[in-house]
């Protein structure tokens, strides 16, 4: 096997004016398991010493430089949230560079080589080479500089190594600068240089190496995330992004107990990302189901199957998550105890359509600590807006439609209808859900001369409009909840919504308007305007009730048009979201809407009945939740039949009658 080289994965830096303290937190994107590099240049006014917590290895003491000191400290990550704070002995202004490595190396093996300083008025600083001994080190070569406030990387000229980062002091008066080489070869590096444009008059530099894995090891397999996606009533999937992961496994638990259910393996997508598929699971029962690599379990994420039997539950959905957030309305939407979660979209704002910035959006959405806890225990459903497709003048012969169809089905498997499109429908206890996808197959939405009533124009293609109208003529369920994304603007808006294809907006009035049946039974529930606003179908467009309240984090602002239940401008700082209940009676099935803000306050709601003929269909029937019951007519009873097999009791049989 081969030696598997450290690898840089992600640095940051805090710098603080004249504390005694500094808290450095890991940076984006570091994980368990990473070797943590801190890299402390501190000011120096009375023989100061800077002091690590229990647990961090000092790599390079104490090192003064005229009016400066410099330390090196090392610790094994314990999680993107690890914060590790630094104590020092005189009030001072300080800087803390961080890097974040992949690597099994430990703190302990970490050596640097000979320390360069300089005073006197040159503004060269050194790092001299180092000779490293065992190939596929990691070679990184940092530069201390106590420079003025204007200094910049483009001011600074080096020469040696290639450079990783110049972090520019923001408060303090420091900058440090790191180089580095990948895979080192056996023998002696190259020496660092570099000249400074506002130099003062001190500097030092130093190598550090990272050694190659010990013993040829290879880095263990971990997951950055897990959740249960693509629910049936007899499968579940679970997906994440996986690393070191040659293969994995799922092995869904029934909570409460039972036999649990083993895949075969699967080969993770080159990106890390996949999606397994545990089938012959029982309809409405709750499963803990683990990801497993090699023997060890990655990551476990809760969800259930979806039932038959007409039960209440609830159901999450909203939209808009800003680039690097990670808001308090997922902790308040765990609370919920959700069926399932639909993130309708701008689940990022990377606007990209650059294949490896769309999926780093992705994944630090989903791995953010509140999200990451919550998705691990609501399963999700995902389907792009505008931000995370590609951006708002994107359409369906853009770039980003060869790049994020593909990609997304490595992370949420591929029982989608379309081979494209994200569009499918579902049923959950008797409900009927349809989610519809307005970006994947559009015609350009803007365009100029302008066409929004172009005959033929269309948002979701021939196929998709097709396949919707047929799903709801299809539906006998009594209430149908269809995902619209948009709001359904009473003042047909256009900027790539409904306004922009007026004549496919006419087409679906047709049907609605030959199927009062259907409308009846439908509610469309979105998001994306950044808002709370709700229409009972008196002013949003068809006639349809339009349910909307966004966004996890962003801005927000008032909506157009005319909406007669609520229209709400939200509070920049907070993230609102809906909740939808369902509650079943002898006749009907209550549904409510509530917009909900981050601290469980309900900002808006409305309730409707929707009535139900058992005549039409078989009586409901439970969903049977042990492995050996009985239905005796009224309630169902746990009837298993045990043999001792010399060992232990197992189950053997079902009972075949009621009692
Ligand atoms: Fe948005």
């Amino acid at each position: 096997m081969a030696v598997v080289a450290p690898e840089r994965r992600a640095w940051g830096a805090t710098a603080l004016l004249n504390v005694t303290h500094i808290d450095a937190p890991a940076p984006p994107g570091a994980a368990a398991g990473d070797l943590l590099v801190f890299v402390v240049n501190a000011g120096d006014p009375s023989a100061t010493t800077v002091t690590a917590p229990g647990g961090v290895t000092e790599v390079m003491g104490r090192n003064a430089f005229g009016t400066r000191i410099g330390y090196i400290f090392a610790t094994e990550c314990t999680g993107p949230s690890q914060v590790v704070r630094f104590e020092l002995s005189d009030p001072t202004p300080v800087h803390v560079a961080t890097m974040a490595i992949r690597t099994t190396s430990d703190p302990a093996a970490l050596t640097v080589g000979t320390i360069w300083e300089r005073s006197g008025s040159s503004n060269q600083i050194k790092a001299p080479a180092v000779t490293v001994t065992e190939p596929g080190a990691l070679v990184l070569g940092v530069l201390f500089e106590a420079s003025n406030a204007s200094e910049k990387e483009t001011d600074v000229a080096w020469s040696g190594l290639d450079r990783w980062f110049f972090s520019r002091q923001t408060a303090g008066p420091e900058t440090v600068a790191v180089h580095y080489v990948d895979n080192a070869a056996a023998g002696l590096t190259s020496e660092v240089n570099a000249t400074y444009l506002n130099a003062s008059s001190i500097g030092m530099g130093v190598q550090l190496i990272i050694p190659a894995a010990p013993g040829g090891a290879t880095p263990p397999p971990s997951a950055a995330y897990a959740m249960i996606s693509g629910q049936q009533h007899n499968a579940l999937r679970i997906g994440g992004k996986t690393s070191d992961a040659p293969t994995v496994y799922a092995v869904a638990r029934p909570v409460g107990g039972g036999a649990p259910v083993t895949t075969p393996p699967v080969v993770p997508a080159p990106s890390g990302w996949v999606s397994v598929k545990v089938t012959g699971l029982d309809a409405g029962r709750t499963y803990d189901v683990d990801l497993v690599s090699t023997g060890q379990v990655l990551a476990t994420a809760r969800g259930e199957t979806f039932g038959l039997s007409p039960e209440p539950f609830k159901v999450v959905t909203g939209s808009c998550q800003a680039n690097n957030s990670d808001p308090a309305v997922f902790d308040q939407m765990a609370t919920d105890g959700a069926a399932f979660f639909h993130h309708q979209g701008d689940l990022h704002y990377r606007d990209t359509q650059d294949e490896s910035t769309w999926r780093a959006g992705v994944d630090i959405a989903f791995s953010t600590p509140r999200m990451r806890s919550f998705i691990a225990g609501t399963p999700v459903y995902y389907r792009w807006d505008n931000h995370d497709w590609g951006g708002s003048v994107t359409y369906r012969d853009s770039p980003i439609g060869a790049i994020a169809p593909p990609a997304i089905r490595e992370l949420f498997g591929n029982d989608f209808p379309h081979s494209k499109a994200l569009y499918q429908s579902w049923t959950h206890r008797g409900i009927r859900f349809v989610d519809t996808d307005q970006w994947t197959l559009r015609d350009q939405a803007v365009t100029t001369p302008e066409t929004d009533n172009l005959t033929g124009k269309s948002m979701w293609g021939a196929e998709q409009r097709a396949w919707f109208f047929q799903t709801l003529l299809d539906s006998t369920e009594p209430l149908i909840v269809w995902f619209s994304s948009f709001p359904l603007y009473s003042n047909l808006i256009g900027g790539g919504r409904w306004g922009n294809y007026r004549h496919e907006v006419s087409i679906i009035q047709a049907f609605f308007d030959e199927h009062p049946e259907i409308r009846s039974r439908l509610v469309a529930v979105g998001g994306d305007s950044h808002s709370v606003c709700a229409d009972d179908g008196g002013n949003a467009m068809w006639g349809i009730p339009s349910l909307n309240a966004s966004p996890f984090s962003q801005a927000g602002g008032l909506t157009s048009g005319v909406w007669n239940i609520a229209n709400l401008d939200v509070d920049d700082s907070r993230g609102y979201y809906s909740r939808l209940s369902f509650d079943y009676t002898a006749t009907d099935v209550e549904f409510t809407w509530e917009a909900v803000q981050d601290d469980g306050t309900v900002m808006a709601d409305w309730t409707n009945a929707y009535p139900i003929d058992w005549s039409d269909e078989a009586p409901p029937f439970p969903d049977l939740t042990p492995e050996v019951t009985v239905w005796n007519g009224t309630t169902e009873r746990e009837a298993r039949i045990t043999v001792w097999d010399g060992a232990a009791e197992v189950t053997v049989a079902a009972v075949e009658s009621a009692p």
